[in-house]
């Protein structure tokens, strides 16, 4: 199937991230958004209430999504340059959705609880997180593992997601992972 990083952007990659589960109005953090391959989409389909919190280290590559988003006169994209920090400063459960896309490699596993933690906070009760766990191999985990961390941190998996998605800057067939942030009954609740 041959689909364009323009296709993608306008068509494709909106179909898809509808059927990851993002809806209109819905605020999104992308973390580790580079140029935007997820971001301009999701910003296309949360329009024009929702709003997606791009956020990177490579400010370069943050310069050319800002760029593409004025063109695309997408005004509910924010851009959020960073030092590669996991704590954020947004409020607790500020997130409906979070994607954390082909990034989880940059993070060994000690690195990935502080992150999956913190991912957790940011996020609504019941709130999606997606995972892209591209390249997690070359750290010393596996998906089943990864799996087992989240599960330590509330979060239950849901679905599987497939089709031809991006991948730096091409098409290919792949599939992402749905989690969902699971809010602990205490006592008081029962
Ligand atoms: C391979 S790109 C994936 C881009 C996008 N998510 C996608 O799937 O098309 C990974 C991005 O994550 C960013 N990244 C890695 N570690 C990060 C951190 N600790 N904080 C913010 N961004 C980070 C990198 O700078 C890079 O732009």
């Amino acid at each position: 199937m041959d689909i364009t990083l323009q296709e993608w952007e306008n068509e494709y990659g909106i179909n898809f991230l509808k059927k990851v589960g993002i809806k209109k109005n819905f605020v999104v953090l992308d973390f580790g958004a580079r140029v935007g391959h997820y971001s301009l989409p999701a910003a296309k389909l949360v329009n024009p209430k929702g709003k997606i919190f791009a956020l990177d280290k490579n400010h370069e590559a943050l310069d050319e999504l800002k760029d593409k988003a004025k063109t695309n006169t997408l005004s509910n994209m924010k851009i959020i340059k960073t030092d590669g920090e996991i704590k954020l400063d947004f409020p607790n459960s500020f997130f409906d959705t979070i994607l954390l896309y082909d990034v989880l490699h940059y993070f060994d596993i000690e690195q990935l609880r502080k992150l999956f933690s913190e991912m957790y906070r940011l996020l609504k009760p019941q709130a999606l997180l997606s995972l892209y766990p591209k390249h997690i191999e070359k750290e010393d985990y596996t998906l089943p593992q990864i799996i087992e961390v989240l599960k330590k941190h509330n979060f239950t998996k849901k679905e599987k997601v497939c089709d031809h998605i991006s991948h730096y800057n091409s098409i290919n067939y792949d599939c992402v992972y749905n989690f969902y942030a699971e809010r602990i009954k205490t006592g008081k609740d029962n």
